[in-house]
């Protein structure tokens, strides 16, 4: 490729497929903003995952914690660590996600979707970010971590600032007025997550916050500097990419009538129909590593100390893994665990985001017959996460 290709510009966020086709073929080189390395064949991406003893995951917490933001629970939590350090907070927290705490959530969710898929107007002009896809993950976060349901504004608020970190560069410019706000968002997401923390401890609750204060493994438990971390994390993790995963799946059923109408027909297909969307548009397009060591791979140097985005955006669309892979096709066989991560890191919360987003589609195809879009779509701005900010929908009556 000539020059350096710059994955934020409109044009690119609209539509990333064809440029990444390109890094594909060309030979592994760097992009902006930010002058990450790029992986993005399916086989490097995996085995980069597969290593992180030369692709670290300090690289998460490089990326997430500049010299101009300072101080960021999300960067310290587990997900910008390596085992051994990684392995033990991920015992503590791996409990708290298991099978029983889905099973009981799932009746909690099924009761949030309905409730949010009954206030859609039909007929008429309305943001399905707003409307749909923020209220059903924010419920479910709201439920894990003890967010008050009325807020869930100030957490989507608080999530975007927390991801677009990655969308400033090293030469931030004109960018201060942004940075300030970062810096303000993680103050008060801090001193929130601080008091649902001691209203827990003074009065235990059946929930996912109670069950990690009290989580002991060999007798060790969970500091409140680690609690904080974590809280951050599942804030970030769980809800942003949750939002897109509804979005993109809208997206595609308005874009595939035929599939729409296979999926109203018979809603046992959409777990099927997920794992498609998860392939072609996966809500998290890159996880950043870096480089403990120089590493070459297809000939290339990467020195040591580099930032490296692993793109699954552009690995879930690699034709040598996916034949057709630039066509949507729901009946791909077999699961693509690709864009939840892989290895050591990979998604706590993988069960859980497909356990809501089939419920809320089943709840939306119950009630509404076909969609139409009303509008242009705007796109977020983030290296790691890609998904609409705005989505003008028409949703109309079976
Ligand atoms: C469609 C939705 C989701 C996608 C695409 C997604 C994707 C990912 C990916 C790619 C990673 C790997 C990060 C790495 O290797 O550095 C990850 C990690 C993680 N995810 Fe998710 N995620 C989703 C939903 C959720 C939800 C709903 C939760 C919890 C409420 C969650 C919690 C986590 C946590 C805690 C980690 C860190 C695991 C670790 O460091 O060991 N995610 N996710």
């Amino acid at each position: 490729m000539s020059g350096r290709v710059n994955l934020l510009v409109p044009e690119v966020r609209a539509n990333p497929y064809p440029t990444y086709a390109e890094l594909r073929r060309s030979s592994v080189c760097q992009v902006d903003p930010g002058g990450y390395w790029v992986l993005t064949r399916h086989d490097d991406v995996v085995a980069a995952f597969k290593n992180p003893q030369v692709f670290s995951s300090i690289g998460m917490r490089v990326v997430t914690k500049p010299a101009w933001l300072g101080h960021n629970p999300f960067a310290d939590s587990m997900i910008g660590m390596d085992p051994p350090n990684h392995t033990r907070l991920r015992t503590l927290v791996n409990r708290a996600f298991g099978p029983p705490v889905l099973a009981r959530l799932e009746p909690r969710i099924r009761a949030f979707a309905g409730a949010i898929v009954d206030r859609i107007p039909e007929g008429t002009p309305v943001d399905f970010v707003d409307a749909f896809c923020l209220p059903l993950p924010a419920s479910v976060i709201g439920e894990l971590i003890g967010l008050d349901p009325t807020q869930h504004h100030l957490f989507k608020r608080w999530a975007d600032d927390l991801t677009s970190i990655t969308s400033i560069g090293p030469s931030p410019g004109q960018e201060t007025a942004r940075m300030a706000e970062i810096r303000a968002t993680v103050k008060e997401t801090e001193q929130y997550m601080g008091r649902v923390l001691a209203s827990r401890r003074a009065e235990p609750r059946d929930d996912v916050v109670t069950d990690l204060i009290n989580a002991r493994v060999d007798g060790e438990s969970l500091s409140d500097a680690e609690l904080m971390n974590f809280m951050f994390l599942l804030l970030v993790a769980g809800l942003e990419t949750t939002i897109h995963l509804m979005s993109h799946s809208l997206r595609l059923l308005m874009e595939h009538p035929d599939v729409l109408e296979r999926l109203r027909k018979d809603t046992s297909r959409i777990p099927r129909f997920l794992e498609e969307v998860l392939r072609y548009e996966p809500p998290v397009q890159a996880i950043m590593r870096v480089t403990t060591t120089d590493t070459e791979i297809r000939g290339v140097t990467i020195p040591k100390g580099s930032p490296v985005a692993l793109m699954m955006g552009a690995a879930n669309r690699d034709e040598s893994h996916f034949p057709g892979a630039e066509t949507f096709d729901m009946d791909r066989e077999g699961t693509n665990n690709l864009p939840f991560g892989h290895g050591v890191h990979f998604c706590l919360g993988a069960p859980l985001a497909r356990l809501e987003t089939r419920l809320g589609l089943e709840a939306l195809l119950t009630r509404f017959a076909r969609f139409t879009p009303a509008g242009p779509m705007e796109w977020n701005r983030s290296m790691t996460v890609r998904g609409p900010v705005k989505m003008p929908v028409v949703a109309h009556a079976r």
